[in-house]
């Protein structure tokens, strides 16, 4: 079967990955180490065991813990260069990278070492290796937009280093419209709009996320197909879906990946994405997603051709590039 060889070596784009997801647990340890930071786990296997979820909050939980060894912009580089390493062993030949200020800030790190560290991890993976690369900055919805509305004056001396504003953390109860007005401000300042909806949470929040956020792409989204008027929009305005099925599985939105929708949104004509979403946690890169994915659901080389072309359509890269692609 030569079918998982075509998805590892098919040029792709990845939309969906937080960064701070991407920290294995052998460089959290190191980070600790050099940072003489304190965890509540006693080794590398402590952790991993700890990576049991049963759902989004129980995964976040542990997220933001290993996150908590990230002081220095070097620290923010090393993690970058990491994840971008792995990502052009995967043949991803451009990334949207998302990262989340509030959760260090909160922590006394100047958010210009988060930004500036994870840049020029960006810079030199394009020189050493050519692959692109965009950052989006994602308001933790969690917290009040006031919080929000904070951390957007803080990274704006930084806007040349990131294209985007997204939304993430514990998505049910934390709906769009509590972020309604920071969007706006940043549609006028020209950032670029995604968030995550119809993860855990009902179509509702993904209707929000368009109307109220301006959101151009769906981070998640699964949860569309309850809704036919939602599918219907989708698909006419062609709003991608940036989906993570290892993640959906491991956060048990899905709990057999047989049972994934992605085969669904594709036959409905969506513009559907296949992402890794917290690689070091939910057990593999964008191209572990993709085989796994097509051994549980049976999809075929059509189904891996719409989805590389479907990344490259999705991404914020200017249209000439685009074309040179599709
Ligand atoms: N959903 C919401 N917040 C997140 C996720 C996710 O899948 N990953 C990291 N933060
Ligand atoms: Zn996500």
């Amino acid at each position: 079967d030569r079918l998982p060889a075509l998805l590892r070596a098919m040029p792709k784009a990845e939309l969906h990955m937080h960064i701070e997801g991407s920290l294995e647990p052998e460089l959290i340890f190191a980070l600790a180490q050099r940072n003489g930071v304190k965890l509540a786990y006693p080794n590398v296997e402590a952790l991993r065991a700890a990576y049991a979820f049963t759902n989004l909050q129980s995964f976040l939980d542990i997220y933001y813990a290993g996150a908590s060894v990230l002081l220095t912009e070097q620290d923010f580089y090393d993690m970058g260069m990491a994840y971008l390493e792995k990502a052009v062993a995967d043949n991803v030949v451009h990334t949207e990278i998302f990262f989340d200020p509030q959760t260090h800030t909160a922590r006394g790190v100047h958010i210009k070492h988060v930004i500036m560290g994870l840049h020029r991890a960006c810079l030199v993976a394009e020189k050493r290796w050519g692959i692109t690369s965009q950052l989006i900055l994602n308001f933790l919805r969690h917290l009040s937009e006031d919080d929000a509305w904070l951390t957007l004056e803080q990274a704006l001396p930084y806007s040349d280093y990131f294209s985007g504003v997204g939304l993430d953390s514990s998505e049910v109860g934390n709906p769009p419209e509590k972020f309604a007005s920071v969007f706006a401000h940043c549609k006028n300042l020209g950032l670029r709009r995604v968030a995550h909806a119809g993860e855990e949470g009902p179509p509702a929040y993904i209707w929000g996320a368009l109307d109220l956020l301006h959101a151009e792409r769906i981070d998640h989204g699964v949860q569309a197909v309850h809704d036919a008027a939602l599918v219907q929009r989708l698909k006419d305005e062609r709003i991608p879906l940036t989906v993570c099925p290892l993640s959906n599985q491991k956060l048990q939105v899905f709990p057999d990946l047989a049972d994934h929708n992605m085969p669904q949104l594709l036959a409905q004509g969506l513009v559907a994405t296949v992402n890794s979403d917290d690689p070091a946690y939910f057990g593999g890169y964008v191209n572990d997603n993709f085989v796994q994915l097509f051994a549980a659901t049976g999809m075929g080389v059509r189904e891996a051709f719409q989805l590389a072309a479907n990344s490259f359509e999705a991404s914020f890269v200017p249209q000439e590039r685009k074309d040179a692609w599709l």
